[in-house]
């Protein structure tokens, strides 16, 4: 099977909303007069230059073959309908091998007026970015940082030395918005701080906490010896305080076990400017149909709305004023971190 094949069937095969996450151990405090009416909350939001009329997204997952075209023309009529921004998988497939250029550009055509990422790998060249962004018309791209998954992975790339340099020439050459994202290991400040400095302002810490590509990637290896690395990574509540102090001056966005709108409210008030959602999406696609999945990311807003109405938020900034208790094994972290 091809590989895009075969993560998409691995996720699947491993997707579950997560019973426990550590978003459940930061809690807002409740105010029992919101000085607000629902009909005062704007859902908009901005980040990596663009705006946006909602503050979830559907993260980078596929392209590459021939079910995969079919994935991402049904997530491109969900992103179409309900007026979220989509990203694509990583293009790199389409670079190599230009026949399968038609499962990406399916996301474009949908979806003419809609905002598009692209996505590659951090060792492409700037004028692999160029490609990518010109195969789609995107309006941004996303740069993926997936160490540990290469590493797991038996085909997966063993050099990570020029990552850093790859990414700078990115950013300065590629002539649209540039985001660095995880794939759900997580970052730290010292990632960010370092991506900081080499002129990223878009980043997406992508925490542990929903799709695990340890475990996928560990699937696909014979032996299957590299289970021990199942935990690996920071989740993304974690990785979002990590990276708050950055928030004031960087776009933070949150993705990796985004269950529901409540978690979306808890991350924003982390700090993220948005969040982005994959394994949850694509499930919801192919077991429940593009329809039902519309109906479903609809009452997403009309539920965020409502959290936010209750919190007395006006604007998805407003969330970051509000209180929140840390608990358990987060609090721990950020005190062990000195995060506080
Ligand atoms: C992904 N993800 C991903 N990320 C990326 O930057 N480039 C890619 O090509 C892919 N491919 C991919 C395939 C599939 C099937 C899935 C489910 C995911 C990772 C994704 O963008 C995200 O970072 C993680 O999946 C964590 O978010 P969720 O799935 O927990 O919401």
């Amino acid at each position: 099977m091809n590989r895009k094949d075969q993560h998409v069937a691995l996720a699947n095969e491993q997707y579950q909303v997560q019973a426990m996450s550590d978003f459940d151990q930061v809690r807002f405090v409740h105010q029992s007069l919101p000085q607000i009416d629902l009909a005062d909350v704007s859902l908009k939001t901005r980040f990596a230059g663009l705006d946006l009329d909602y503050p979830f997204y559907i993260n980078g997952m596929t392209g590459g073959s021939e079910k995969t075209a079919i994935i991402n023309q049904q997530l491109a009529e969900v992103a179409k309908a309900t007026g979220i921004a989509m990203a694509t998988g990583s293009v790199s497939a389409a670079l190599k091998h230009p026949e399968t250029a038609a499962s990406y550009q399916i996301v474009r055509e949908v979806n003419p007026d809609g905002l598009v990422f692209a996505n590659l790998g951090a060792e492409h060249s700037v004028e692999n970015g160029k490609k990518a962004v010109a195969l789609l018309k995107a309006d941004a791209i996303q740069i993926h940082v997936n160490a540990p998954q290469e590493m797991i992975m038996p085909e997966g790339s063993r050099e990570f030395s020029t990552w850093l340099d790859s990414i700078k020439a990115m950013v300065e050459g590629v002539g649209v918005p540039v985001i660095v994202k995880e794939v759900g290991f997580g970052m730290s400040r010292d990632t960010i701080s370092q991506l900081s400095s080499i002129g990223v302002k878009t980043i997406d810490i992508s925490g542990r906490g929903g799709t695990n590509f340890a475990t996928i990637e560990n699937a696909r290896r014979p032996e299957q010896e590299l289970d021990l690395l199942a935990n690996w990574g920071q989740s993304t509540a974690i990785s979002l305080i990590e990276a708050y102090n950055f928030s004031m001056t960087h776009d933070i966005l949150a993705s990796g076990g985004i269950r529901n709108p409540l978690d979306m409210a808890k991350a924003l008030a982390l700090g993220a400017k948005a969040c982005g959602l994959s394994g949850q999406i694509l499930e919801l696609v192919q077991k429940q149909g593009v329809e039902e999945t519309i109906k479903i990311v609809n009452s997403w807003k009309d539920q965020l709305q409502t959290i936010m109405t209750l919190l007395g938020c006006r604007k998805v900034s407003d969330l970051k004023q509000t209180d929140l208790v840390l608990t358990g094994s987060v609090k721990d972290w950020c005190d062990v971190r000195d995060l506080n």
